[in-house]
């Protein structure tokens, strides 16, 4: 479990959670109360990419309501009512209702443009909420509440590669780590299309998944592809992860694009990249294959020996406008210093 270090004048905990990019993806629901996902699903959590996250319970009573801040900007509409309904969760299970919270959110890299945001926050949301109140919950109870304020979340509350079982109900959907960080030095190089927040969330893309005749045939694929995926990891294998991870990438792009009303996160830049990518390793044998989360942005990965190259290439394409690096990190941590 996850204990707060220091005893403040009012319940208050700080965590900080990795985002993690799936390599075979979670896209539809078969529950949304409950964010059951119609497949298991595969990440690498990421080490560089992270939101910071602290909880103040106004155990004294002042706050009418729950007061949140994200990136220095305070929350309203939907993206506050998302953190309270999942703090109306986390006040459920404590068996406390009265309190409400001030929450202070930082993320290091673009909210809501495909490097999922989502997942770390909700991890780092869970973890710091449950800690500020003693809630005595192991790290997998933990994936099962974060799942619920966003699936991808589930997999941010373990480290290195991760896989998200689909599951029967609350308590069996829940994340376990495959293998530690160590395990495999495998980066992830994103090239940044636009840092614009996009027009539907994959919240509401979940729902709209089984309206794609394409649906039903991608989850049928997947038992197969995901055993591949952990084979290749288990082996620390590129050549066998690449194809499937591009595979899958397409396959869900496929039914967000088919679904009604259809999706379509692409921009041109984003095409730009992938013929890139594909280029690069035909004519010059460089392996890196790429995947796409619900957004324009582009994830290459690749092996470390083959960072610079990436790096320096992508740097030189018309529609990347930046290009941030990760390799895979640790789970959530709490830390001492808070930011309220
Ligand atoms: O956790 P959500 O609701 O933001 O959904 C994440 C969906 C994808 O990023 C597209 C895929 C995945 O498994 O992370």
């Amino acid at each position: 479990m996850y204990r707060a270090q220091r005893q403040e004048a009012l319940p208050t905990a700080t965590a900080r959670a990795g985002s993690n990019i799936a390599f075979i993806k979670y896209w539809g629901v078969a529950d949304p109360r409950i964010n059951l996902p119609l497949n298991n699903s595969i990440s690498m959590t990421l080490g560089s990419l992270h939101t910071t996250t602290t909880v103040e319970w106004d155990t004294a009573g002042r706050l009418s309501a729950d007061q949140v801040t994200i990136d220095g900007e305070p929350a309203t509409g939907k993206k506050a009512e998302r953190v309270t309904e999942h703090l109306n969760l986390i006040r459920h299970l404590a068996g406390d209702k009265r309190h409400r919270a001030r929450v202070v959110s930082r993320n290091n890299f673009p909210m809501a443009s495909g490097i999922a945001s989502s997942a770390s926050a909700f991890a780092a949301l869970t973890v710091a909420a449950c800690a500020a109140l003693d809630l005595p919950f192991e790290r997998t109870r933990l994936s099962g509440i974060a799942r619920r304020g966003s699936g991808s979340a589930s997999r941010s509350l373990f480290g290195g590669f991760v896989e998200w079982e689909q599951g029967r109900d609350d308590a069996t959907s829940v994340a376990r780590q495959i293998y530690p960080a160590e395990h495999w030095t495998l980066r992830d190089v994103v090239a940044v299309i636009s840092t614009a927040e996009k027009p539907v969330s994959s919240q509401n893309g979940h729902g709209m998944a089984v309206t794609s005749p394409f649906n039903s045939a991608r989850v049928d694929s997947l038992y197969s592809m995901l055993q591949e995926v952990r084979n290749a990891i288990t082996m620390c294998d590129l050549q066998r992860l690449g194809p499937i991870i591009e595979q899958d990438a397409l396959a869900m792009h496929g039914v967000m694009m088919t679904s009604r009303p259809s999706l379509l996160y692409w921009q041109p830049g984003t095409i730009e990249v992938m013929q890139a990518v594909r280029r690069w390793r035909e004519n010059d044998g460089l392996q890196v294959y790429f995947t796409i989360d619900a957004g324009p942005n582009v994830h290459l990965i690749c092996e470390p020996a083959f960072e610079v190259e990436v790096l320096k290439r992508l740097q030189k394409l018309g529609s990347v406008r930046s290009v941030i690096t990760s390799g895979p990190g640790d789970g959530p941590q709490l830390l001492d210093e808070h930011l309220v």
